[in-house]
């Protein structure tokens, strides 16, 4: 039986999801690809119960430069040192796998072309949609069209807020709490409500699309954080629901894009769209229009993508 060898960067909420599906995984795996995936090396300060002590280590080399390791998961977050760590571990040849929004949207055309110039794989599904195989489909599937425009709930933070702010009338603080809480806002929830994360996220989005670099601080960028129980009251008296919208239309061969709150017609499927729920709605000049709809964070459906990239390059082998 082949063998593909993990390094873990970060066994926090998204890593530890990741181990996780891939011991309670592991047989159908194994079964689908003929190749027995095992996680070892971790990079992480913290030890986790149930899992080997053995193979933790806090120093990055140990899991960078080890020639056990075929392909790294880098799940620490952050732009740094995440993106040092991905081009260095790409130099020795290892695949990268990561759901690191900010890094991949920061450092995309550089990671890309390591990538590339090491002939090593470099997959970041679960950076966009947590748990919906957005980016594969737009890279397969949908790979047919001229992309026309693209428009995403793809913070489940924010949707978690205005869900319940709209359907409860739950105080925006509270429910921000309780976002975090359940693992689904970032570390510094600012980057959440201040519209940062679907910045870098729109920014991937458009890579893809258009194979077009804006980076993400290039995006005029409004959050929610000045959105009002009276703001969502008006958007409801229009027949509309308030959402923290990523938007990108191709107009006169250019790329227009902006991150901020839309008011969206209850008809339109974005409307239907509540909690930690993502959307990403694309139209493509042969398809029209699609919508890939799921859990967008949260430690076992980013984890799903972060094994399904995992997975792709196993199959490769
Ligand atoms: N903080 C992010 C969110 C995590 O709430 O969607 C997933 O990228």
């Amino acid at each position: 039986m082949k063998k593909l060898n993990i390094g873990i960067l970060g066994l926090g909420t998204v890593g530890g999801g990741t181990y996780d599906i891939l011991v309670k995984n592991k047989d159908i795996i194994q079964k689908r690809t003929g190749v027995t995936i095992e996680v070892v090396k971790i990079l992480d300060l913290r030890k986790r119960p149930g899992v080997d002590e053995s193979l933790f280590t806090d120093e990055p080399d140990e899991v960078l430069n080890n020639p056990e390791v075929d392909l790294i998961v880098e799940t620490l977050g952050g732009i740094q040192p995440a993106s040092s760590f991905m081009l260095q571990a790409m130099k020795h040849g290892k695949h990268v796998v990561t759901a690191n929004k900010a890094a991949v949207a920061a450092t995309y055309e550089e990671l890309q072309k390591t990538a590339a110039e090491n002939n090593v794989r470099f997959l970041f599904e679960a950076s966009v949609g947590g748990g919906i195989p957005v980016l594969t489909a737009i890279q397969n599937a949908l790979a047919g069209n001229n992309f026309l425009e693209v428009m995403g709930i793809v913070n489940g933070t924010t949707n978690y807020i205005l869900t319940k702010m709209t359907e409860e009338g739950a105080d925006y603080a509270d429910v921000l709490k309780d976002a975090q809480a359940k693992g689904f806002a970032e570390a510094d929830p600012t980057a959440d409500v201040e519209g940062i994360d679907v910045a870098n996220k729109l920014c991937i989005l458009i890579a893809l699309l258009f194979d077009k670099y804006i980076a993400p601080t290039d995006i005029p960028t409004t959050g929610i954080s000045k959105i009002t129980g009276d703001d969502i009251a008006a958007a409801a008296a229009e027949g509309c629901k308030i959402k923290l919208i990523a938007h990108a239309t191709l107009k006169d061969g250019q790329v227009v894009c902006s991150v901020a709150p839309e008011k969206i017609p209850d008809s339109h499927p974005l409307a239907g769209v509540s909690n930690e729920f993502n959307a990403v709605y694309i139209t493509g000049d042969m398809v029209d229009e699609v919508m890939f709809y799921g859990k967008g964070a949260g430690a076992l459906p980013t984890g799903s993508a972060i094994v399904g990239d995992i997975i792709s390059v196993a199959k490769e082998l």
